[in-house]
């Protein structure tokens, strides 16, 4: 057990509490200059019904968000379970995140990776300053969902497959 109550939580222990939060991964990205941009992103959640909004969590020390923000239109894929390497990549600081990865864009310009299990097309709808994070607040143009691709699991800093309790 791990215990801490001063508010001025050290940063790896802040992270390390919210790792305990298993989450899926997505592939957040789009065309950008007649180039593939994106990051990975683990900060995703569904926020509303209607309209039809989800939400990404976005640095304000990413090079990549405002890139992206200038996009009309932005890819959300929810990584499948088989890509580890696909995240790892998307996260790289290289700037070479796309060579290895299976993508197609839309004619509007949105990226998506091809084996996800949800694709979503998005608009931006607002942006909401949350201390050293951005809320990006998209809005659902379009999906294509894959239900039976069994989705990644990010869980204190590694990512797995779902598996059943059965
Ligand atoms: C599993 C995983 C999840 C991530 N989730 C987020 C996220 O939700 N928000 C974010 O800003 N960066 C996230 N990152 C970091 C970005 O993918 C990427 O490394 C970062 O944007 C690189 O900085 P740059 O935008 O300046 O190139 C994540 C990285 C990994 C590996």
């Amino acid at each position: 057990m791990i215990r801490a109550s001063d508010s001025q939580f050290d940063g790896g222990l802040l992270r390390q509490a919210f790792g305990c939060f298993p989450s899926g991964v997505t592939a957040f990205c789009g065309m950008v200059d007649g180039a593939p941009e994106g990051m990975a992103a683990s900060s995703f959640t569904s926020v509303s019904m209607d309209p039809a909004l989800v939400s990404v969590c976005v640095a304000n020390t990413s090079s990549t968000w405002p890139r992206l923000a200038g996009a009309s239109r932005l890819g959300l894929s929810v990584l499948a379970g088989e890509h580890g390497a696909v995240a790892r990549s998307l996260a790289s600081k290289n700037g070479r995140r796309f060579d290895t990865v299976d993508w197609v864009a839309t004619d509007s310009g949105a990226v998506f990776v091809h084996g996800a299990t949800l694709w979503l097309e998005c608009s931006i709808y607002e942006v909401v300053e949350a201390g050293d994070h951005a809320i990006v607040l998209l809005k659902i143009e379009a999906l294509d969902m894959y239900p039976d691709v069994p989705p990644m699991v990010f869980h204190r800093s590694s990512f797995h497959e779902l598996a059943s309790s059965a």
